[in-house]
């Protein structure tokens, strides 16, 4: 009987083929405009944990999806994450200095680059899954852009950026920054789940609207994990500034709740998500598994 691989293993495997996806979706540092072939790559390659990839796959893997439409999914997803990096880390957004462990895209390039980092790589994500068909039907194809567009737009990641710019310095109550999380960190994660899922046959509908429960609690909850690392981790194991919300004085899962409450809740909402998975058997097994990455992850 063959054994799965250990969770490290997967993990190593995934980031790997998402690093070469990525690398290869690229444009070449040797295309004109250089300098800003050059920046994009400085965003999106060598870093990173990769996590809205890794879900894709474990959704794709549950639904039984080809790894090469899946690599699809992840790098569009991936894209559109990148560019909410570069973004964030702006001086009119957070304002931060260090990502995944150098200097944030306007410190290395500039601010002019770094907004055009952002719009080139958000176009470059629908891109990768537009141009050559999936193996799915021509029309799903077209509900995964949609639901792409619809997860990073103002209904999404950009409608969760500006409600957390528009909360600074302010005291949200429980409900206000569980939308704003699920908005700008939540719609996407949740997305790469739903979209590695669908380049699988179809799920029937009870069983999508489990898949869809794990994906929503997942999303949320990597943001009150960040939340919690921000207070609580330092900067050389983040890869990113500690304690830069309390400095930009943002509500967060901390800020509401305190850190061991911050954290309960986490561990509450990891055992909802295993939950929404019963039923699924082997299939889901990395997708659990990823589950309790998001929470005790490290950085
Ligand atoms: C950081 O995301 C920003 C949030 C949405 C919380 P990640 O923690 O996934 O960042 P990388 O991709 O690993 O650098
Ligand atoms: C970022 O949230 C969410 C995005 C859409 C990029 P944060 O501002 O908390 O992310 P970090 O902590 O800078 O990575
Ligand atoms: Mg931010
Ligand atoms: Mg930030
Ligand atoms: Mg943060």
């Amino acid at each position: 009987m063959s054994t799965a691989p250990t969770l490290a293993d997967w993990m190593a495997a995934v980031q790997h083929r998402t690093e070469h996806a990525l690398a290869a979706a690229l444009p070449s540092p040797a295309l004109a405009p250089r300098r800003l072939h050059e920046a994009m790559r400085y965003a999106v390659l060598g870093g990173g944990k990769r996590v809205r990839p890794l879900l894709a796959h474990a959704a794709g893997e549950l639904t039984g999806g080809a790894p090469e439409d899946v690599d699809r999914v992840a790098c569009a997803v991936e894209l559109i994450h990148a560019y909410s990096l570069v973004h964030d880390d702006l001086p009119c957004m957070d304002d931060d200095v260090l990502r995944r462990g150098k200097p944030t895209v306007h410190v290395e390039y500039d601010e002019a680059t770094a907004l055009l980092v952002g719009d080139a790589l958000q176009t470059l994500a629908f891109q990768v899954l537009a141009e050559r068909p999936l193996r799915q039907a021509p029309g799903v194809q077209l509900e995964m852009l949609a639901q792409l567009a619809a997860a990073s737009g103002s209904r999404g990641m950009a409608g969760g950026q500006a409600i957390d710019l528009a909360s600074v310095g302010r005291k949200l109550g429980r409900e206000e920054l569980e939308f704003m999380h699920v908005h700008k960190t939540g719609a996407l994660i949740r997305a790469a789940v739903l979209l590695g899922a669908r380049t699988g046959p179809a799920l029937e509908e009870t069983a999508l609207e489990r898949l869809d429960h794990y994906a929503k609690i997942v999303g949320l909850l990597f943001q009150v994990v960040d939340d919690i690392l921000d207070a609580e981790a330092d900067t050389a194991t983040l890869g990113k500034t500690a304690g830069k919300d309390a400095d930009n004085d943002k509500p967060t899962y901390v800020s509401l709740l305190g850190l061991s409450e911050a954290r309960r809740l986490a561990e509450d909402m990891l055992c909802e998500a295993k939950a929404s998975l019963q039923g699924f058997g082997p299939r889901a097994l990395r997708l659990g598994q990823l589950a309790d990455y998001v929470v005790h992850r490290a950085f």
